[in-house]
């Protein structure tokens, strides 16, 4: 079935299939990572998510992106030249590629263009931290500017980032909720009306001062490649038997955060959030086959996080991605009472000690620097 957005980008104005002869451009965006605090986990065919997921953008934490790129209407189907962090990256070049040829029929312009695209992570190459939601969305922000260049379409705002969304969401589904500043949700729910499965929306002017002061101290505990990709997660929920109580859960869950996120409910916040998380997690270790993702010092970790809230009755809390990280959550205020507390008690089951200490994000920025 053929969904509105999918409709509309499908159906292109003659007007836009031929593009400027030998026009040449360079579009630069720098586009925030994500968390979620309700996890996207499983999805359907056309990369529809199973649930509604919520997250916020990273500050720090980003991938910076150049494209340039000319018409050259002879081709039949991009060229790409690929530099990751300055040396031409064959792998990622064919993943690129392979993406821009799908999002292609939403695009037709792109088939004949010759590109260049230079990206550079922010943040450290082993730090076990996905790059796929910030590269992606970077990637999806750039064609549509591409796009507005060449056909002076998408010049609104909320045509604009709808667009990268639904793009991003063809190469990671996380990376459509790195499109925009701060806050946002991807999936149907109850509540906000423009809620899609097809692109995520932004949740300013809902969520309450409070959370955008919040930090996230991301806590690495394991910097190597995971042994199972999303990829391979996301599908054993196809069959997983406990796939219908965790899709009301997160459903129910999106309603709670959407409510607490409003009101600024910070204990019920703590509660959400960690529900989520050890969700994610028990989808895990009950597939078929069962993985592991979180490692003996990710659960030592928790626990003195646990403590510390027990012991001082502070709102912070803990989430976690597909991976052995530790994600602290709290607000900017608890900032002096939080960091000793991280340097003096969790820093030793960081490997190489490492930790980044980022924090709710603007979003994305155009013209960037090149990388
Ligand atoms: O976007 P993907 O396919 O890499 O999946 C990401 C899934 C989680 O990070 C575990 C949860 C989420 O919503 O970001």
């Amino acid at each position: 079935m053929k969904t509105r957005l999918e409709n509309q980008y499908l159906n292109i104005a003659p007007g836009l299939t031929n593009p400027v002869k030998n026009f040449v451009a360079r579009v630069g965006w720098e586009c925030p990572s994500n968390i979620a605090l309700i996890k996207y986990w499983g999805k359907k065919q056309g990369q529809i998510p199973l649930n509604p997921s919520v997250s916020f953008v990273l500050h720090q934490s980003r991938t910076i992106l150049s494209m340039e790129f000319k018409v050259n209407n002879a081709l039949s189907m991009p060229q790409l030249d690929y530099y990751f962090e300055g040396k031409q990256s064959f792998q990622f070049r064919k993943r690129y590629l392979d993406y821009l040829q799908h999002i292609s029929q939403y695009l037709p312009f792109i088939n004949q263009l010759e590109l260049t695209i230079k990206t550079r992570n922010t943040f450290p190459h082993s730090a076990g931290i996905a790059s796929s939601a910030s590269a992606f969305g970077a990637l999806a922000l750039a064609v549509c500017e591409a796009e507005r260049l060449l056909f002076n379409t998408l010049t609104d705002e909320k045509s604009f980032f709808e667009k990268a969304s639904f793009l991003a969401r063809l190469g990671s589904g996380s990376a459509s909720r790195s499109v925009m500043g701060g806050f946002s949700m991807w999936g149907e729910a109850f509540f906000p009306d423009d809620s899609s499965d097809e692109a995520a929306v932004s949740l300013a002017g809902i969520v309450n001062p409070v959370f955008y002061t919040y930090r996230d101290s991301i806590l690495v505990i394991y910097a190597g490649v995971k042994d199972i990709p999303s990829s391979e997660g996301h599908a054993l929920m196809n069959h997983h038997p406990f796939a219908t109580a965790r899709i009301n859960q997160a459903k129910e869950n999106t309603r709670e955060l959407l409510h607490v996120l409003e009101t600024g409910d910070e204990p019920a916040f703590v509660e959400i959030v960690e529900r989520e998380a050890f969700s994610l997690h028990a989808m895990m270790l009950t597939s078929s086959p069962s993985f592991i993702l979180l490692k003996p010092n990710t659960i030592a970790v928790i626990e003195r996080i646990r403590a510390f809230r027990k012991d001082t009755g502070l709102p912070v809390c803990f989430t976690l991605d597909a991976g052995a990280n530790v994600h602290m959550l709290y607000p900017d205020r608890l900032t002096e009472t939080v960091q000793p507390f991280i340097i003096s008690e969790l820093k030793a089951f960081c490997e190489n000690e490492i930790i980044i200490h980022d924090h709710v994000g603007t979003g994305p920025v155009r013209n960037a620097v090149q990388p």
